[in-house]
C-alpha cells in the first residue's frame, strides 16, 4: 500500500503522535492528509486539510465518512490515558471514557470509513495500539483493557476486511515523547521516529509494527514462562 498519493486520514493529528503521523505522510509523499481534530483552531501543520473530529461522537464520524469521500488510508490515532487503581469506584467513569476513545472510537471510524476504503480501491487502516495491549502496569490496567480491545478490534477489521481489498496494520510501542507520559521518567521514543516506522511498515504491507524496544521485548515475553503480563 504506497503512501504516495494515498489520501490519509489521521485521528487527533493535531498533537503528539498524530501530528507526527501527518507530517509523515506529506513527507512520503501522500497526496492529501486530513488532519481530524476536536479542535481544528490546534492544527498548526502547514499541507493538510483541517477536519473537526471527535471519535467518540458517531454523527460527526458519520459526517467525515460523507464528506471525505476520497480517503484511502485511515489512521486511527486519538486516544488517551486516565488509568487510576481498580479498587477505585471513580476508576470506573476513567475506564469508561478509555473504552469510549480507545476501542468504540476506532470501531465507529472503521465502520464509516470501510465503503468510502472500498470504492478507492480497499485500501487500508492503520491502528494506534501499545505494548499495554499485552501487560498491565500499576494504576493504568483501565487503559490496557482498552489497548487490548483495540488489539482485538483491529485482528476483527483485519478478517472482515481482506475480502474487499483493505489492509489493517496495528502498531504497538512503549513510551513516546508526548504530552500523555509527560509525567514518565525514563527513555521514551519519538513520535517521528515512530510514525516512519509505522508508515513504512504500512507501506510493506505488515499486519503489525513493533516500534520500539519494549513493545518488541514485551511482544517476545508472550511465550515465555514469565510473560510481561504476569507482572
Ligand atoms: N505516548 C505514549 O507513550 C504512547 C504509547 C503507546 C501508544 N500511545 C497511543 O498513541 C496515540 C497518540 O497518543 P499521543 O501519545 O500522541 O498522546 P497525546 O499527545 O495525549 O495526544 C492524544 C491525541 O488524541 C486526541 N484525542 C483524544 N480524545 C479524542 C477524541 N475523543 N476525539 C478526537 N481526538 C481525541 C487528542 O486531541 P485533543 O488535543 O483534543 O485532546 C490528541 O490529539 C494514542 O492512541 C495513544 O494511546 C501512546
Amino acid at each position: 500500500m504506497s503512501l504516495s498519493n494515498a489520501v490519509v486520514l489521521i485521528t487527533g493529528a493535531n498533537r503528539g503522535l498524530g501530528r507526527a503521523f501527518a507530517e509523515a505522510a506529506l513527507a512520503a509523499g501522500a497526496a492529501k492528509v486530513y488532519a481530524a481534530a476536536r479542535d481544528t483552531a490546534s492544527i498548526d501543520l502547514p499541507g493538510v486539510v483541517p477536519l473537526r473530529l471527535d471519535v467518540t461522537d458517531p454523527a460527526q464520524v458519520a459526517a467525515a465518512a460523507a464528506e471525505c469521500r476520497d480517503v484511502t488510508v485511515l489512521i486511527n490515532n486519538a486516544g488517551i490515558l486516565r488509568g487510576g487503581s481498580l479498587l477505585a469506584p471513580e476508576t470506573l467513569t476513567a475506564a469508561r471514557a478509555e473504552l469510549e476513545t480507545n476501542f468504540f472510537g476506532p470501531w465507529l471510524l472503521a465502520r464509516a470509513f470501510a465503503p468510502v476504503l472500498a470504492a478507492n480501491g480497499g485500501g487500508a487502516v492503520l491502528n494506534v495500539l501499545s505494548a499495554l495491549s499485552w501487560a498491565s502496569l500499576p494504576g493504568s490496567a483501565t487503559y490496557s483493557a482498552s489497548k487490548a480491545a483495540a488489539w482485538a478490534l483491529s485482528n476483527g477489521l483485519r478478517q472482515e476486511l481482506r475480502a474487499q481489498g483493505t489492509q489493517v496494520t496495528s502498531l504497538h510501542v512503549g513510551y513516546m515523547d508526548t504530552d500523555m507520559v509527560r509525567g514518565v521518567a525514563g527513555p521514551k521514543a519519538s513520535p517521528a521516529d515512530v510514525a516512519r516506522q509505522a508508515l513504512q511498515g504500512l507501506a510493506a504491507g505488515d499486519f503489525e509494527v513493533l516500534a520500539d524496544d519494549i513493545s518488541r521485548q514485551v511482544k517476545q515475553s508472550l511465550s515465555t514462562a514469565r510473560p510481561a503480563y504476569a507482572g
